[in-house]
């Protein structure tokens, strides 16, 4: 439960460095247990999401330490059994156990995986591969139990490129017997950075950040201490420099992997914000907006990431003329718009199709969180909008991803509280 208080009207000044990824640390975190030895990551984001998945290692026989942004994993000895609770139901990615336990010990029970309600976010493309290599699946009402000596690797069509059943894949495959291909594969940098960490095992993983993955499977990786940094949090960056259009002003981010950036500040060079680039930080200001964007469309890496859609939506409804935002990847991605209207935005959604008339000027509102990147979202809509708005968090939502959005606003010339 959490509460955020806004007042809109203070343009955004200064830089901030931007935490470690979410979507990487968690399939790091799964990928730690192939590993019978230490796993230190460094740059390791401090929210919520990952203590939850620390729950779930420990409850696996992991011995976790973690200080601020360094977590290190010891799953030299794990003891394997049925995992579930609040941990698995909140955390999408707790899915990823499955394919880590899989290679590790060749079996595993766990609960059915949670996360943000922004569609059915069905699994059938992770067990449905699972079964092409050998493994023996019984789905229960609150989970599944997935079984097998030894998997045998095999050539794998994604029907669509998700992230998920990619890093699941890959993570099975490390102890399958010979090669598996995943062809269709996702493309995202945290699936490169989890590809980085894997072959650190010694695993021999091939043609991560293309559609067409190769690995080779081996037993008993016993890849001894390594460390890892974990990449920058795109999603996290977007968000700030999203703000900073908004709100008005110029924000400098510190960030790794600037060419992971492309695809989410083209729309802001667009509006007309100027971008800058440094060897490992991107600038934005921008003093005002011109007309609306045209279309713009979410697909998989490197396209138009879904994650982004929610604050690009509250970037578009004070820019004059009209927007069209298509989401392509989650059915059920616009709750924001109907908490965007109170504040006064004009938006018209249709199917996956939303429709945005700029207006001048939001006003504050008391609006309500209905998942991670539109919390977030609606705090952008707070901090340029006229008055206060109150953000009601009620299931804490956005700390599970933004290790510190109140201080790193606050510290950029945002007004904003939180309790
Ligand atoms: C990951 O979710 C991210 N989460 C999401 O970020 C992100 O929005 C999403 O990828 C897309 O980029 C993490 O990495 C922890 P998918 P994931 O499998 O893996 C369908 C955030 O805010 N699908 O790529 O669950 C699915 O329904 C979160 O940080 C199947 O049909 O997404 C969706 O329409 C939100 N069957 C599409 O594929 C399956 O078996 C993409 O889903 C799997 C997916």
């Amino acid at each position: 439960m959490a509460v955020y208080y806004v007042e809109g009207g203070n343009c955004l000044f200064g830089e901030c460095e931007i935490q470690g990824s979410k979507n990487a640390v968690l399939p790091l975190m799964a990928a730690a247990l192939l590993n019978e030895g230490y796993t230190v990551l460094h740059n390791c984001p401090n929210i919520k999401d990952v203590h939850y998945m620390s729950d779930i290692l420990c409850d696996l026989g992991c011995k976790i330490w973690h200080d601020k942004n360094l977590l290190i994993i010891d799953a030299t000895e794990i003891s394997p059994g049925a995992i579930g609770g609040e941990s698995v139901s909140n955390v999408r990615a707790s899915i990823l156990i499955a394919g880590a336990m899989l290679s590790r010990v060749g079996h595993v029970m766990i609960g059915l995986p949670g996360g943000c309600r922004i569609g059915e976010r069905p699994t059938d493309f992770h067990f449905d591969a699972f079964e092409k290599m050998g493994v023996s699946i019984i789905h229960y009402e609150d989970g599944v139990e997935c079984e097998c000596d030894r998997m045998k690797g095999c050539e794998i069509n994604l029907p669509f490129p998700s992230v998920g059943a990619t890093e699941n894949i890959i993570l099975a495959a490390t102890g399958a017997e010979g090669i598996t291909i995943i062809n269709g594969a996702a493309r995202e940098p945290e699936i490169v950075d989890l590809c980085l960490l894997l072959q650190q095992f010694g695993i021999l993983v091939e043609g991560a950040g293309t559609s067409r993955i190769t690995i080779k499977g081996s037993k008993g990786l016993t890849g001894g201490d390594v460390a890892h940094s974990v990449i920058s949090d795109r999603i996290v960056a977007g968000t700030y420099a999203y703000a900073a259009a908004a709100a008005k002003g110029c924000i400098t981010c510190k960030i790794n992997n600037l060419p992971m950036m492309e695809s989410i500040l083209n729309p802001l060079s667009l509006l007309g914000c100027k971008i800058e680039y440094g060897n490992d930080y991107f600038k934005v200001t921008c003093h005002e907006m011109h007309n609306g964007l045209g279309s713009i469309v979410t697909a998989p890496y490197p396209g138009f990431p879904t994650d982004m859609q929610s604050q690009l939506m509250s970037v578009l409804v004070t820019v004059p003329g009209k927007s069209v935002i298509e989401e392509n990847i989650f059915e059920k991605r616009y709750h924001i718009a109907g908490e965007l209207a109170k504040m006064g935005a004009c938006i018209h959604i249709k199917n996956d199709i939303a429709v945005i008339e700029g207006v001048d000027c939001l006003h504050g509102e008391n609006v309500r969180v209905c998942d991670l990147r539109g919390g977030a979202a609606l705090i952008i809509a707070g901090l340029c909008a006229k008055g206060a708005t109150v953000v009601d968090d009620a299931f804490g939502y956005i700390d599970r991803g933004y290790e510190n959005i109140v201080g790193d606003f606050t510290r950029l010339g945002g007004c904003i509280q939180y309790e």
